[in-house]
């Protein structure tokens, strides 16, 4: 079967590492794909969804898949079915779970699922009397998508109220931050959890941890990503299944009860708070690195986990998982996150390794390939490098060994991923 893959990071390329390894795949497709994309498949430089589908008919696209989020808020999933094409996501209004903060916060709430205490608003006044009765730190967000980046963790009431004062004279994230969230910061250990949905049933992966801030220690500013591992030790089967019963039923059921149930990644964002799951926030679409990490840990064949959550037949898959761990470190430009950075060639070097070479392996995101056929790292989260192990220090160790083997001018990462499991021994 040919399958289309809409998007151009690592978390498309390990979809598509994923896709390769399956012997139901014919042709891979990735739009627009990036300079290593097109080792796995061939690159298609469309962005309009009805040129996108009219290219999956032509080509007998079977299935595609949506790696990121605006595609999916946008409609994508909609006009494809309109056409008859199986699509792997969300519908535009079960992808408002991560498209509107304010929409995912009051479905939290309606459906008694466990998330900070906040308010939404679009006025000062109001933001201004909540705050006024938190504890700081204090959060506030704005509502609509802004790449990450529309959250402020104020460490004082004054910079709690200049945060919603800015956000919503638009200041800050324009038309996203005219209205806004404010809540209770909470303080915990924080998870991505991501379960398959087909609208009805569900799969659980491995829940992973990522690394958000940019410095080792949890230090510097948020980025997209700087390491993920999976699984967690850190979610205990008692986790787990709060998180079943507590979480992921609940919020299925409530998605199909209002009349959009939820099809592809429900990306649960968690903070661990005194043993309790608590839902900070929903995405609608694999993390980025935590994807990175889950593909190779997939035993099942992946055409069936993505195919079978399309076309609403979970019930009857058995989806299967490796017994082994993978941590996944981000190499970045040396500008990440501020800016872009000059185009770098990366050379990776040749691998005389056995176990380092089955055990390990790159997922390739903000690169080009430029005429003189060589790779260029073009800025942003550069590449992954990725190990698998039987233990998550076997894993972290053969990622540094590869990390070890790949240069960049002004490469950089951070040296401390998976330490949370590491350090409990
Ligand atoms: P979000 O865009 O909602 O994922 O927020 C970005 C990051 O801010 C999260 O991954 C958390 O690390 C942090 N964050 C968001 N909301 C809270 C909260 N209520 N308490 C503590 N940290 C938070
Ligand atoms: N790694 C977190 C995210 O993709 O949002």
């Amino acid at each position: 079967m040919n399958i289309l893959i809409i998007g151009s990071g690592g978390r498309e390329y390990s979809i598509g590492l994923a896709l390769q390894k399956d012997k139901n795949v014919g042709k891979l497709y990735f739009a627009p794909g990036n300079g290593a994309t097109d080792r796995l498949g061939e690159n298609v430089p469309l962005n309009d969804f009805a040129e996108l589908a009219e290219f999956a008919e032509a080509r007998g696209v079977i299935l595609t898949i949506v790696g990121p989020e605006a595609p999916l808020v946008e409609g994508i999933v909609d006009l494809f079915r309109q056409r008859g094409l199986t699509i792997f996501g969300p519908t535009a209004a079960a992808a408002q779970l991560e498209g509107s903060k304010i929409f995912m916060k009051n479905f939290l709430a309606r459906h008694h699922i466990p998330t900070a205490k906040y308010i939404e608003t679009d006025s000062l006044d109001e933001a201004v009397g909540f705050i006024a009765t938190l504890e700081t730190p204090i959060v506030v967000k704005a509502d609509g998508l802004c790449g990450g980046k529309g959250v402020i963790i104020a460490q004082s009431h004054d910079e709690a109220k200049v945060a919603a004062a800015d956000m919503l004279a638009g200041s800050s994230f324009g038309d996203a931050g005219t209205s806004i969230v404010v809540e209770e910061f909470l303080d915990g250990y924080e998870l991505s959890v991501f379960a398959i949905c087909d609208g009805k049933d569900y799969v659980v992966l491995p829940a992973a941890q990522d690394h958000k801030r940019l410095l080792d220690g949890d230090k510097g500013p948020n980025t997209g990503g700087m390491g993920a591992y999976a699984p967690t030790p850190l979610v205990t089967d008692e986790i787990y299944a709060k998180l079943d019963e507590q979480v992921i039923k609940p919020t299925l059921k409530g998605m199909e009860e209002e009349g959009h149930p939820f099809t592809g990644v429900l990306f649960i964002g968690v903070m661990v708070v005194d043993g309790e799951p608590i839902i900070l926030e929903y995405n609608v679409r694999f993390g980025d690195p935590e994807c990175e990490e889950l593909m190779p840990l997939l035993k099942s064949p992946a055409s069936e986990l993505f195919l079978k959550a399309a076309t609403g037949e979970l019930a009857n898959a058995e989806i299967a998982f490796y017994d082994q761990y993978a941590v996944g470190v981000v190499m970045a430009s040396r500008d990440y996150p501020y800016k872009s950075s000059m185009p770098a060639e990366i050379i990776v070097d040749e691998i005389n390794h056995e176990v380092l070479e089955s055990n390990s392996h790159i997922s390739y995101a903000g690169v080009s390939r430029e005429a003189d056929g060589k790779l260029y790292a073009t800025g942003g989260r550069v590449l992954v490098c990725v190990g698998l192990g039987d233990s998550i220090k076997e894993a972290r160790d053969r990622a540094y060994m590869l990390v070890g083997q790949v240069h960049f001018a002004g490469k950089q990462c951070r040296t401390d991923i998976a330490y949370q499991a590491l350090k409990e021994g």
